[in-house]
């Protein structure tokens, strides 16, 4: 006779199986901020201002890659053009972390994409500062600031922001970023080199997402020619054999977002996600959703994806929500904290 534990359906130890994922204590160090949008908040905001949804309801967050994606960004951060708007977002945020038993995020903010705050950074990252300064108060997790490029932009233009940075010093500020697409910039890692030398002159960390639209030349470029502390996605190093022992070797850790990479068609299956063969070879890999509400991820989630995928053990689980922490911008105190926890895990 089936007992009824065992006869409980699979769905109940999904949950379960998640609920522990969602209690792991874990840093996430690859997420936006532009990717946090929800399509109840954007309908709001979209009907509030008189704009028209750039397609039918259903098919808003139907993405032909990431040429359209980054498009409908500029549309969606359009649509937040004041300051109680960011500093809504910044508190969801910190919310949504919560959620997912984060304990620290370092969030990426393109001022590129949000239009009606072109020319105005300080009061834009004064906003975003009041959200999670309110998030925080209230209990939610710290959160750092990486201010981000775009690739399509002009040298003078990575001048001006890392000027505009230098000249701030903003205490929530903890990185200089830079995303978009490589493969419509073409390589641009020279262009972008000097700018990256005064952040990191100036005490800021650096973080590049490359190894995404470009191949592994782009994760060498962001080594090379950028001081990358951080790589943000770098799956497509796998193809280098050299290069995946230069990140082993030197310790630099990828921030990996498997379901973007599943939505975006930079894979084409999880159980053929570079991530495993990556961590197998000792290259450092966090697990992070990069842009969770437009592109269905949620953090806890995408660990139990990989883990499902490649049949991790709880030492295996724990080892990358560690490298999570230890790739963190936190400051020491928050990553103690998290470790002390982890341990008890
Ligand atoms: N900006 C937001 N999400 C991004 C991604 N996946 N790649 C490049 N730039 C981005
Ligand atoms: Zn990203």
């Amino acid at each position: 006779m089936t007992s009824p534990a065992n006869s409980a359906p699979a769905a109940t130890s999904g949950a379960d199986a998640l609920a522990r994922l969602r209690a792991l204590p874990k840093a996430e160090v690859h997420v936006h901020l532009e990717g946090t949008f929800d399509v109840d908040l954007l309908e709001r905001w979209a009907r509030a201002a008189g704009v028209a949804l750039p397609r039918p309801r259903e098919r808003l967050l139907q993405f032909e890659g990431l040429a359209d994606f980054l498009d409908f960004l500029d549309w969606a951060c359009g649509l937040a053009a004041t300051r109680e708007r960011l500093a809504e977002l910044a508190y969801a945020f910190s919310a949504r972390l919560a959620a997912s038993g984060a304990g620290y995020a370092d969030v990426i903010f393109n001022p590129t994409h949000w239009k009606a705050w072109h020319g105005r950074l300080p009061a834009m990252i004064d906003a975003i500062d009041a959200g999670f300064a309110a998030a925080e108060q209230d209990g939610l997790p710290p959160v750092g600031l990486c201010v981000s490029l775009l690739r399509t932009q002009s040298a003078d233009a990575a001048a001006e922001l890392v000027d505009a940075l230098v000249a701030l010093r903003h205490p929530r500020v903890v990185a200089l970023s830079i995303d978009g697409n490589e493969a419509a910039a073409g390589r641009t890692g020279p262009r972008f080199a000097e700018a990256f030398r005064r952040a990191g002159a100036a005490g800021l960390k650096r973080t590049v997402h490359a190894g995404e639209s470009s191949g592994p030349e782009g994760v060498r470029d962001a080594i090379e020619c950028l001081g990358a502390d951080r790589i943000d996605h770098g799956v497509r190093a796998i193809e280098d054999a050299a290069l995946v022992a230069l990140l082993a070797e030197r310790r630099i850790p990828l921030g990996i977002c498997p379901t973007s990479n599943l939505v975006l068609g930079v894979v084409a299956s999880i159980e053929a996600h570079p991530i495993e063969p990556l961590r197998r070879a000792g290259v450092p890999v966090s697990i992070n959703t990069d842009d969770p509400a437009l592109l269905g991820a949620c953090l806890e989630g995408d660990y139990a994806l990989c883990r499902t995928a490649f049949d991790w053990s709880d030492d295996e689980v724990r080892a990358i929500a560690a490298t999570s922490i230890a790739a963190s911008f936190a400051n020491d105190d928050v990553k103690r904290r998290l470790n002390e926890a982890l341990a008890r895990w």
